[in-house]
Formats: structure tokens, C-alpha cells, sequence
């Protein structure tokens, strides 16, 4: 089974709970003063996961609506308007959306370039003509330039074990991890991101008939460089 099938359960809400409502309010004040323009009517938080930038768009009054292959994550709170459904082939008519965001590495997931560009097409084929979008994904030389081999976290009483390497031939960053709780059997998780450069997904997105508009490299507004933690593209769909 794929592994994004598998990992995004009750185990990765557990582990991965520091990604909070918190630093989803920053993402959406950093959404609403890049993406700007004519507020939108209805927003797509594609891979939307449990919800935390739905519900915090919905917070602020925008009409938004999630997109999330794992029926666990959108069942947990705070549960906002959302559907179960794959990124590359969105349960959505055309021409419904004025902003897609799409936040925390939620792309490249896929084995082949083609699937994984077909979520970009799949963004132009939902945007109204002139709607924009935000993709924020890992900086691959960051993450090459940082990765830890092996690494043991204690986390909520239990013992995760970690494995890093990056794929050269297949240009994947990999993840296993190991959990150990009392009492269970041990769990073990793989995630597997292509990491694409900063230049492949521009060409991904042209290719799909987007255009991007401005790059980033952090939820501060940072110009995007080698040495930056995340790549966020910002850009519109284009004519
Ligand atoms: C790293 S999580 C990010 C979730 C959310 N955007 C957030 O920031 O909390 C990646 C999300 O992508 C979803 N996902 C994985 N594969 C998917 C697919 N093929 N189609 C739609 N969603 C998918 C997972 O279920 C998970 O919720």
C-alpha cells in the first residue's frame, strides 16, 4: 500500500500535534497578506489533513472547504467542511475556487512525476480564471544540507526511532519511523517525499497552466534561498 495511505492516521496526529491551530493562524495572516487582491468567495485547503487552516480561515469568515485522502484525520476536530478525496483527481467541479493552499509538504507524494504534476493540474482545473494559489513545500537543499541519519525522540511517553536518507535515483527524501508504546506491538511508518527543486516545480506549474508569482522561504516572508526552510510558491492560474 502507498505509504501516504498508511501514515496519516491516529499515530501521525500524535506525533506531529506541535504542528498546531497556533502556527496555522500564522500561515493564513502570511496567505492573506501575500495572496491579497479581492477577498476570495471560497477557498480550497487541499490536503487539508484534520483542518487546522480551514478552521482557521473559517475563523475569519472566508468559505472554505478541505480536500483529504485520510478519513481519519478529517474526522478529528476540528472538523470543517470537507471531503474525502485524492489530490490528483479532486472531487470538485472546475472553476469553483478563487485561492487553493496547499500547506506542510503536501505534495510529491506520488511515484511518478506525472501523478504528482497532475495535482497541479488539478489545482488550475478547480481556480476560477484569475484565482491564485500557495503551495509551501520542503527545501530540498535545506533538508539534504540538515538531514539527521538516525534520531530518537521520546514523545507523549513513547519512543519513536528514525531513519533519514535520501534516495538519489528515485530524488526521494525518505522517513522511516519506528514507534514504541507499552503494551503494542511496534509500529513502523515510512513517509517519502520527490524532492523537487525549486525550478522543477515552477516548470510543473507552467506546465499546468500556472503561473508562479513570488517565492519564499519561510512563513516570515524570507526570500527563498539554499539555505531556507520551506519553498512557498505563490502564483495565479494562468489566462
Ligand atoms: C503533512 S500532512 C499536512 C496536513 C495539513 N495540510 C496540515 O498542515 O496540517 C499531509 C496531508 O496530505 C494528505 N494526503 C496524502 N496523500 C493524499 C492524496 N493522495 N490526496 C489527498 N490528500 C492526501 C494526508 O492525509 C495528510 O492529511
Amino acid at each position: 500500500m502507498a505509504w501516504y495511505r498508511e501514515w496519516f492516521g491516529a499515530d501521525y496526529l500524535e506525533l506531529y500535534a506541535h504542528r498546531d491551530e497556533a502556527e496555522a493562524e500564522r500561515h493564513v495572516d502570511f496567505a492573506e497578506t501575500h495572496l491579497g487582491g479581492v477577498r476570495p468567495a471560497a477557498v480550497l485547503d487541499l490536503a487539508c489533513g484534520a483542518g487546522r487552516h480551514a478552521a482557521a480561515l473559517a475563523r475569519r469568515g472566508y468559505r472554505v472547504f478541505g480536500v483529504d485522502l485520510s478519513v481519519t484525520l478529517l474526522a478529528h476536530p476540528p472538523r470543517v467542511r470537507a471531503a474525502a478525496g485524492d489530490m490528483c483527481r479532486l472531487p470538485i467541479r472546475d472553476a469553483v475556487f478563487d485561492w487553493v493552499l496547499n500547506f506542510f509538504t503536501s505534495f510529491g507524494y506520488f511515484e511518478s512525476e506525472r501523478e504528482n504534476f497532475r495535482v497541479l493540474e488539478e489545482i488550475r482545473r478547480v481556480l476560477r480564471p484569475g484565482g491564485r494559489f500557495l503551495i509551501d513545500f520542503l527545501n530540498r537543499d535545506h533538508v539534504l544540507a540538515n538531514l539527521r541519519p538516525r534520531e530518537t525522540q521520546e514523545l507523549h511517553g513513547r519512543r519513536v526511532e528514525i531513519e533519514r536518507w535520501y534516495d538519489e535515483r528515485r530524488r526521494r527524501i525518505n522517513k522511516r519511523m519506528r514507534l514504541h508504546a507499552p503494551g503494542r506491538p511496534v509500529r513502523t511508518y515510512l513517509e517519502s517525499v520527490r524532492a523537487y527543486t525549486r525550478e522543477e516545480v515552477i516548470i510543473g506549474l507552467r506546465w499546468a497552466g500556472l503561473e508562479a508569482d513570488a517565492v519564499f522561504g519561510s512563513f516570515a516572508g524570507e526570500p527563498h534561498g539554499p539555505e531556507s526552510e520551506r519553498l512557498i510558491i505563490i502564483g495565479h492560474k494562468s489566462d
